[in-house]
């Protein structure tokens, strides 16, 4: 086989065969195709696309070319949950509790946040103590024994996927369904759970902008997923605005542990339930959604989501003072105020933008290697369609950097649009596919 034959064929609009996709492939995680070939062909692939067969046969070709965790050992069926990335999403660290208490064990290999959007084990870290490095046997025992462990991603995971996405981020040719549906699921599919919900987010914080597209993904992926034996389920959600109050690491585990003392934000709630419900339907702790979702509600009513979270941090040897009182988390030296300068509604904030503002003021990491604040962010006093008044406060600064917070203060201003009340209700749920 050569590879010229292949971008040949892929260019003129041929399918190409599954062992032509395992060639390049293999060849070019092992170094044996240069990064030339491979840029033409993903170029090949960008514009002439691929057909749902190929892009099954890519994700197996990127599964296979790493290690893969076996979940065996745990007993019960696993239902790994994913989010495609969003600001102010803090969903594993209440979702997670909430189904391990309903009886799912949650094996969660989560990752740390890259430019706007946050990463669960950075968040975990605000809690002193709490490890997120946990041995085979560690994480294989507390879930067993408590239904819950969260640790890093262990092993070498999908290394074709890793030198494709880098070539892809400078070859403009990251945003193909093809391409990114298989560059996730080659990912969560190397982890040996039974079923897989996806939250797939929409809108201006979300890698997809618009609903056509952000279903085309869901379904791509919907299809890999079970096309490989385990039930998937995508939920589109939206992301126009975060999710939530809170972004940033130590504000958004305080959201989280009120929300899990039953006094979350509506719209991080009514995510978790969706999700949740679906997870435990997967996991046949309910056979309905609508007996889930009274499942679910009953552990937040009753404590036992929160309760789960204490023994969870306990056993990853974290503080469980700083759950209990929430003071303890990293706080940042300055709290500023975003007022508003007229009365009206608020109509939008650019998700995206808040996230950036958060990364600026040090929640997040621009690159892999920066250090990042877990005390800074940004914390919402108002979000989309509600009521304002002048001088009222629209957000409020965590900052240990004045001068930077000042200049967040001003952003948000622009950010934060006040108008007239929105003509549509906004929806929090799209679909399910
Ligand atoms: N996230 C991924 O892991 N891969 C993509 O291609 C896009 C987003």
């Amino acid at each position: 086989m050569r590879m010229y034959d292949i971008i040949k064929k892929k260019r003129d609009g041929f399918e190409l065969t599954k062992e032509e996709i395992e060639f390049f492939v293999e060849g070019y995680t092992k170094g044996d195709i240069p990064d030339y070939q491979i840029s033409a062909l993903l170029m090949a692939i960008f514009l002439n696309k691929m057909t749902k067969r190929e892009t099954v046969d890519l994700t197996k070709a990127m599964l296979d070319s790493g290690d893969k965790i076996d979940l065996s050992n745990i007993e019960g069926i696993k239902v790994d949950k994913h989010s495609t990335g969003g600001v102010g999403d803090k969903t594993t660290l209440v979702l997670g509790p909430m189904v391990a208490a309903c009886g799912l064990p949650v094996a969660k290999m989560s990752g740390r946040g890259l430019g706007h959007t946050g990463g669960t084990l950075d968040k975990l870290e605000s809690i002193k103590g709490l490890r997120i490095e946990l041995s085979k046997e560690e994480f294989t025992r507390n879930v067993n024994n408590i239904n819950i462990a969260v640790c890093g991603q262990t092993g070498d995971i999908a290394p074709a996927d890793k030198k494709l996405y880098a070539l892809r981020d400078v070859t403009a040719t990251v945003d193909n369904i093809s391409l990114i549906a298989s560059s996730i699921m080659s990912k969560k599919l190397a982890v040996g759970s039974d079923g897989i919900v996806l939250d797939v987010k929409v809108g201006s914080g979300a890698f997809m902008k618009d609903f056509d597209n952000a279903y085309k993904l869901a379904e791509e992926m919907v299809d890999i997923g079970n096309s490989m034996g385990r039930k998937t389920v995508a939920v589109i959600s939206n992301m126009d605005e975060p999710l939530g109050y809170a972004v940033g690491n130590a504000l958004e585990v305080k959201e989280a542990i009120e929300t899990l003392r039953n006094n979350g934000p509506e719209d991080l709630v009514e995510l978790c339930l969706t999700l949740g419900s679906h997870m435990l339907v997967i996991g046949n702790k309910a056979k309905y959604l609508d007996e889930a979702r009274e499942k679910l509600v009953d552990v937040l009513e009753s404590g036992k989501a929160y309760e789960k979270f204490i023994e969870f941090v306990e056993a990853q040897g974290g503080d469980v003072n700083y759950v209990k009182n929430t003071s303890l988390l990293p706080q940042a030296e300055y709290v500023l105020e975003v007022k508003s300068d007229e009365d009206g509604y608020v109509q939008s904030m650019n998700a995206e933008e808040v996230g950036k503002c958060a990364l600026f003021l040090g929640a997040g990491r621009e690159t892999k290697e920066s250090e990042i604040d877990l005390s800074a962010g940004i914390v919402l006093a108002k979000k989309v369609d509600d009521k304002v008044s002048k001088g009222e406060v629209l957000a409020y600064v965590h900052s240990n950097d004045k001068g930077k917070g000042e200049e967040i203060v001003r952003r948000l201003k622009d950010i934060i649009k006040i108008g007239d009340k929105n003509k549509d209700e906004k929806k929090l749920i799209f679909t399910i596919v």
